[in-house]
């Protein structure tokens, strides 16, 4: 997945994004380079840093879904962090590093699924036996009723029954037996000592602490379906190796992390440049704080984990904001470097929600006609229905308070909600196909249009 070209990458986003062609190619750029980085000599690798990039626009036009997508697609560990979660933190350098570690988390879940998926025929052959052995009668039940058989035909009677409960398990057949089985489990460390800060805690400290809880293990009746996920993960456990995981992990966090800083604009401080305006104790100095910390996580450090150290030099910053008010020149000119691309979205229009209604995949019309259909209730939309939401939204926006897409949820919502609540009854009178035409979806949101304090309410 990683070896996507730039525009391989932005045709993928094209299926689920609408617009917004620049930050598309930002990131597919970004992300391509990361790749070239790779097959660099080692002595110039270091030297390539990544070109972090910062997203302006307005809200709803798709920043935090270009991000999304874009992880999925090349299944680089990723996490989404708010800029603005740190300010009412404090001032501790500690909390920002938490983002590392928690993408060092994400990777190394990432990673232990992959590895999983490699070992999973033989994880499922052993649990399998072991399902087996737990169905099996205890030995003595099993001799024949006459004790006249050698030791030789007694195996070969049991490998028999070994054999036919094999089939019987495969068919499915035993699901309705129980079985007993030990568990073994370290308790919820984390949740014991989340009032500790465990998180914030050194990590050898924490790992010794945590060690000194002595593993417990208990038996439980369980079904058979439970008993195979249960074994099955057992069996995986052993079969994986841990400290490779971990170092597979971390490398994995190092060389194609990305960070996606939402919010960053709220951590500027408009005129504040230089540190003053605000005063002490005022937003501006948390703000100046949190963009402090922040800096070399950015520009590269060392963060320690329960893991082992993490390196951020080469991890992709993503960071997005409206800028409502303040500019990417308000945060530290120091920070401003370390973002070198900007990319502008653009707010969105009428003819932009006619596609997003209609065009990716996931479109919201696609949506209501899969979840009725359920029901038996099939969707059909007349050619006028979705250029009057679009119209609709897009009303709304000019009207109460631009939300960008976020608009044709709500929009959408309403035009459905008579249908989502008695699509069973009309069904049931024979009713099977529900044409939305333009006049419908006026009348559904119409009215609550033309009444403001109603329309704030409910769209
Ligand atoms: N250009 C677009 N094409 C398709 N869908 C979009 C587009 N922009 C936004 N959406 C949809 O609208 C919703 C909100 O978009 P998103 O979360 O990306 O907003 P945002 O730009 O991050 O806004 P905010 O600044 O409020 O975080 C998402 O469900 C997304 O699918
Ligand atoms: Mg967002």
């Amino acid at each position: 997945m990683q070896n996507l070209t730039p525009q391989q990458i932005v045709a993928e986003l094209d299926r689920y994004i609408i617009g917004q062609a620049a930050a598309k190619r930002a990131v597919a750029v970004a992300i391509r380079n990361r790749w070239r980085r790779q097959r660099l000599d080692p002595t110039m690798a270091r030297e390539v840093y990544p070109k972090n990039i910062v997203m302006i626009g307005p809200t709803g036009v798709g920043k935090t879904e270009i991000a999304r997508r874009l992880a999925n697609l090349t299944g680089a560990p990723f996490i989404k962090v708010e800029a603005s979660k740190f300010t009412e933190v404090g001032y501790h350098g500690r909390d920002v590093e938490s983002m590392v570690r928690d993408l060092l988390e994400q990777a190394i879940g990432l990673v232990r699924g992959e590895q999983a998926q490699a070992v999973q025929e033989k994880a499922t052959a052993a649990a399998t036996e072991r399902l087996i052995d737990l169905l099996l009668p205890p030995v003595a039940a099993t001799g024949a009723p006459g004790g006249a058989e050698g030791p030789d035909a007694s195996a070969q009677r049991r490998e028999h029954t070994r054999e036919r409960l094999r089939e019987q398990l495969v068919a499915g057949r035993l699901d309705s037996r129980e079985v007993e089985l030990t568990i073994t489990h370290r308790p919820v460390t984390s949740v014991m000592f989340a009032n500790m800060g465990l998180e914030q805690m050194d990590p050898e400290v924490a790992n010794m602490l945590e060690r000194m809880i002595p593993e417990q293990t208990k038996r439980r009746r369980m079904g058979v379906a439970e008993a195979r996920r249960v074994l099955l993960e057992q069996e995986t456990e052993k079969l994986i190796d841990r400290d490779k995981i971990t170092q597979e992990a971390i490398a994995r966090t190092q060389e194609s992390g990305i960070i996606f800083l939402d919010e960053i604009d709220k951590i500027a401080s408009p005129g504040g440049r230089g540190g003053q305006g605000g005063g002490w104790g005022g937003p501006d100095v948390s703000r100046q704080g949190v963009q402090r910390d922040l800096l070399p996580i950015v520009e590269g450090s060392a963060v320690s984990t329960r893991h082992g150290v993490v390196h951020t030099d080469h991890i992709l910053f993503i960071a997005a904001g409206a800028f409502h008010g303040c500019a990417v020149s308000d945060l530290m000119p120091e920070l401003q470097g370390r973002f070198p691309i900007r990319v502008e979205l653009s707010p969105l229009g009428r003819d932009d929600f006619v596609r997003i209604l209609t065009e990716p995949g996931n479109a919201l019309t696609k949506q209501e006609q899969a979840l009725l259909a359920v029901e038996g209730l099939s969707v059909r939309f007349d050619p006028g229905a979705i250029e009057a939401m679009a119209d609709l939204a897009a009303q709304a926006n000019a009207t109460l308070e631009n939300i960008g897409a976020r608009r044709l949820m709500t929009i959408v919502e309403r035009v459905f909600e008579q249908a989502h609540f008695d699509a069973p009854e009309r069904v049931a009178r024979g009713e099977t196909e529900l044409v939305v035409t333009e006049a419908y979806v006026r009348e559904q949101v119409a009215g609550i249009l033309k009444d403001q304090d109603l329309s704030r309410f409910v769209l």
